[in-house]
C-alpha cells in the first residue's frame, strides 16, 4: 500500500471513490480482507514517523514527459488501494508531478498483481499499462493492447498508434503532452491464445470491467479535463453501457465526473481509409468534429485553420 509519504494521497483518493459511491446511492462497500487489514495498519503507519521507506520508488511502466502546463482545474485524488483500487478525503491541492508518477507507478504495480483479470483466464498476462504526461489535461483511452503493444508493453505502438500520433498532432499537442491508456490492462486471447500469432480481438464486457478499477484509479490521479474514448468497444467499457458508437458521439457523458468524448477508433479510421478516399475523409472529418469539441474541453487554443479543416 502506500508508504508513509503516500498515505495522504492514498487517503484522498479513498475519499473520492467512496463519495461517488454514495452518491450513486450505495451505503456499503465490499472490503477485501487484505485491503481492510492494510487500512487499521494506518495508523500506526502514521505514527512510524522515522522509517520513511520509499514504497513507490523507480518509475516504471509510465513514462511520461515533463511538459509544463498550468495546475488542472479539478482537484486531484490520487494513490489508489491495494486489490481494488480504492482511495479518499478531498485534497485541496492538486498533486504534483512526481506525486502523480507515484500514485500511477502504484497502480501500475496493482495491475501487475491483481487476480481479477488474470482469473478469466482469456488475456495473456504482461501488462501494458500506459504512456504519457502524469499533467495531461487529455486522456486518451482505447480498448486494450494488441499484438505490437504487448511486444512493446507500451499502448497504441502499432498502425493504429501511428494514425491516433497524427490526431494528437493535427490537435497541436505532441504525444507526450498527453496520457494514453486502456481499459483493458492484457492482450486479449483467442481460444487458448497458442495459434493466435499476431491476430487480435476486442476486449469483452467481463474482460474491460476487470479492468475498469484501473482506469478509475488512473483518472483520479490525473484529474484530466476531457477523456476521449476511442472506438464502441472503450466508450462501453468505460460507460458501463451498451449503445452504437453514432449515438455515444451525440450525447454528452462523464466518467468520474470528468466530460468524455466518444470518437472512432484509428483503427476504423485506417479501415475506411482503405475501402476508399470517400470514406475516409468522411471518417477523417467525423473524428476531427470531435476533436475540436475535445480541444474545447480542455481549454486549447484552437486556430482558423484548425476549425476550418474540412470546410
Ligand atoms: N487498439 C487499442 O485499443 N489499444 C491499443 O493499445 C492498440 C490498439
Amino acid at each position: 500500500m502506500a508508504s508513509h509519504q503516500g498515505i495522504a494521497p492514498a487517503l484522498t483518493a479513498l475519499a473520492g471513490i467512496l463519495e461517488r459511491e454514495k452518491g450513486r446511492g450505495l451505503e456499503t462497500v465490499p472490503l477485501a480482507p487484505e485491503s481492510e487489514s492494510r487500512l487499521r495498519e494506518l495508523p500506526a503507519r502514521l505514527l512510524e514517523r522515522k522509517a520513511v521507506r520509499p514504497v513507490i520508488a523507480a518509475t516504471p511502466e509510465p513514462e511520461p514527459a515533463p511538459v509544463s502546463k498550468p495546475p488542472p482545474a479539478s482537484p486531484p485524488a490520487a494513490t489508489p488501494p491495494a486489490t481494488t483500487p480504492s482511495a479518499a478525503p478531498p485534497s485541496t491541492t492538486p498533486l504534483g508531478e512526481a506525486e502523480r508518477r507515484q500514485a500511477l507507478n502504484a497502480i501500475f504495480k496493482q495491475v501487475k498483481s491483481s487476480p481479477e483479470p488474470r482469473a478469466l483466464g482469456t488475456l495473456f498476462d504482461t501488462v501494458v499499462f500506459a504512456v504519457g504526461n502524469p499533467m495531461a489535461e487529455i486522456v486518451f483511452v482505447g480498448e486494450a493492447p494488441g499484438a505490437e503493444e504487448e511486444k512493446l508493453k507500451k499502448p497504441f505502438v502499432g498502425p493504429a498508434g501511428q494514425k491516433l500520433d497524427q490526431i494528437i498532432q493535427a490537435m497541436g499537442l505532441a504525444r507526450e503532452a498527453v496520457y494514453i491508456s486502456n481499459i483493458v490492462k492484457f492482450r486479449p486471447k483467442m481460444g487458448d491464445g497458442r495459434f493466435q500469432g499476431s491476430r487480435n480481438r476486442p476486449p469483452t464486457q467481463e474482460e474491460m470491467a476487470s479492468c475498469l478499477p484501473f482506469v478509475r484509479a488512473e483518472i483520479e490521479v490525473l484529474r484530466p479535463r476531457v477523456i476521449v474514448a476511442l472506438g464502441r468497444t472503450a466508450a462501453e467499457g468505460l460507460l458501463e453501457r451498451g449503445g452504437s458508437l453514432a449515438s455515444f458521439r451525440h450525447q454528452d457523458h462523464e466518467f468520474s465526473g470528468i466530460s468524455v468524448v466518444a470518437t472512432y477508433h484509428p483503427s476504423y479510421l485506417l479501415r475506411q481509409e482503405s475501402a476508399s478516399a470517400e470514406e475516409g475523409k468522411h471518417a477523417k472529418r467525423q473524428v476531427w468534429e470531435d476533436m475540436l469539441r475535445v480541444m474545447d474541453l480542455a481549454g486549447l487554443p484552437i486556430s482558423d485553420k484548425q476549425r476550418r479543416y474540412f470546410l
